[in-house]
């Protein structure tokens, strides 16, 4: 077998994403997920670049099993001293990400270094992360706008001084995957110790060809892709870790003997897990983990399907983790049939989260005539994976229309009390929040809002995703329902239901 290391960097470049935010346990959540998934090595922040960031990695590191965790450092030294502080207690291994612009441009305009000083510059930094381990790997930033010539010096240098990884960035996503590839062919073939390192590929999204890049590099020797789920990164993001293996997995003909370790089965949970938690929607139609990955809307496709499912589909859902939209339960199914239905989509609860979210079920059974997996997972994401309870929604009664003023009235249940506000706002969605608001006392800020339904259909129900800042804090919120106005009411209150509880360290951003 010829090994593809899987590098995820959903938690540092991911989080670089524009509104991307996550705390710190809502990144060992999503640590978890990816040890699940199977990846290698986990680039878990930045540590140098703030105390939220340094603690986040070191909790990484001493509660998450399964993966290398790896922390990224500029070639500075405090840098690669706070990347070790950060990564060492990592049971499965640590790992030290140093970098540094090797481009004309960056060099001449970001760093004013000259090439020579650029060179030793690299080689000591690999040379002083090496007194702390053996795992170093060294990014010349910028590489594919790098003069070759300078960019294999720089590289036969580095792997000189120790590093056992060369990533080859795509900084800024200029390169062509014929072109890309052929770089990296050309550094296995004049960089004379490149035997001694894993060369690693890092493409970034703006022309829409980090995957297409990222695949040429593979085809090219490239064994390590540094990749993210659903894609996201620091403008218009990395390439996109499913997108990836399944083009591996499913193209043998194209990688042959090349395997990665994923369990592809995890795909769209972890997907659907990083969407909820970075408030990121996910569009229908991204390759692998879209809602409409595997849906058929025409009758010549669809006859195709049930006759031969290979005639339309390259992948089988289930192989992604992604189990149909079926009609699955009615309102008229009973416990037993919920319950066989989580096992198959692979959700596991306690006898009381399970009770809790059968009575859901129910509810929702009477108010939508089809029940979807997708409303299942939905309605178990709100119900059961929230945070502390601290406010509850009890009730929302609201008006609004042509030439009304829109106004509402939110009751909610805290410490076993129901509270009341009537608020009247510019729409019912600000009436009700600003009435939350008004019994919480959580001053807040909205910065961003996005609605989506979750199955097709006049009943289908609608999930609300938010991203709310309160006293220097971010965090997300969701809720659904067939009414997007509770939907809405819900997703706010789950966000200030996270900032009500006092942030540990890290939770606080230094900006
Ligand atoms: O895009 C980039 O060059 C990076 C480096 C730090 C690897 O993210
Ligand atoms: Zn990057």
């Amino acid at each position: 077998m010829d090994k593809l290391i899987i590098f995820d960097t959903t938690l540092r470049d991911g989080e670089q994403a524009p509104g991307a935010t996550l705390n710190e346990r809502e990144k060992i959540e999503i640590a978890r997920e990816l040890v699940a998934l199977g990846v290698d090595v986990i680039e878990a922040g930045f540590p140098i670049s703030s105390k939220g960031d340094f603690a986040a990695v070191k909790a990484i590191a001493s509660s998450v099993k399964g993966a290398i965790i790896c922390g990224l450092a500029r070639a500075v030294t405090k840098d690669i001293d706070a990347a070790y502080q950060a990564t060492k207690s990592a049971k499965g291994g640590a790992r030290i990400h140093v970098f540094l612009a090797t481009s004309k441009i960056h060099m001449q305009y970001k760093l004013k270094k000259a090439e020579d000083e650029i060179l030793r510059l690299a080689a000591e930094s690999v040379r002083y992360a090496k007194k702390y381990t053996s795992d170093i790997e060294f990014s010349p930033e910028d590489a594919s706008r790098t003069e070759p010539d300078f960019l294999f010096k720089v590289v036969e240098s580095v792997i000189a001084a120790g590093a056992k990884t060369v990533n080859i960035p795509d900084t800024v996503g200029y390169a062509y995957p014929q072109q890309y590839g052929d770089l990296i062919r050309a550094i296995k073939e004049n960089v004379p110790n490149i035997d001694r390192a894993v060369i690693s590929v890092h493409c970034h999204n703006d022309l829409g060809l980090a995957v297409a890049n990222s695949l040429a590099a593979v085809r090219n020797g490239a064994r390590q892709v540094e990749c993210t789920i659903n894609g996201i990164g620091e403008r218009a993001g990395n390439a996109s870790l499913e997108e990836i293996v399944m083009s591996v997995k499913t193209r043998r003909d194209i990688y042959p003997g090349v395997q990665t370790s994923i369990a592809t089965r995890e795909l769209y949970k972890a997907s659907r897990l990083v969407s909820k938690l970075t408030g990121f929607v996910v569009a229908p139609n991204k390759a692998i983990v879209g809602a409409n990955a595997f849906r058929h809307e025409s009758g010549i496709h669809q006859d195709g399907v049930i006759k031969k499912r290979q005639t339309y589909e390259i992948i089988a859902p289930e192989d992604v983790g992604f189990t149909g939209t079926g009609l699955v339960l009615g309102k008229h199914s009973g416990k037993h049939a919920f319950i066989k239905r989580l096992e198959e989509l692979g959700i596991k609860l306690s006898d009381a989260e399970l009770s809790r979210s059968f009575e859901k079920f129910k509810d929702l059974a009477d108010k939508k005539k089809t029940v979807y997996e997708e409303d299942i997972v939905s309605l178990i994401e709100d119900e059961i994976n929230k945070p502390a309870q601290i406010w509850q929604l009890d009730s929302i009664a609201y008006s609004s229309g042509t030439n009304v003023t829109p106004q509402a009235t939110v009751r909610l249940k805290y410490k076993g009390k129901i509270t009341e506000s009537t608020s009247a706002g510019d729409g019912p969605v600000d009436a009700c929040y600003k009435a939350i608001e008004k019994l919480t006392k959580v001053k807040s800020k909205l910065l961003d809002y996005r609605i989506e339904a979750v199955t097709s259909g006049k009943d289908a129900l609608g999930e609300v995703s938010v991203r709310v800042a309160a006293d220097k804090r971010v965090a997300t919120g969701r809720g659904s329902s067939t009414d997007i106005i509770e939907a809405s009411a819900k997703a706010f209150l789950n966000a200030v239901n996270k900032l009500s509880v006092r942030p540990s360290k890290s939770e606080i951003l230094h900006l």
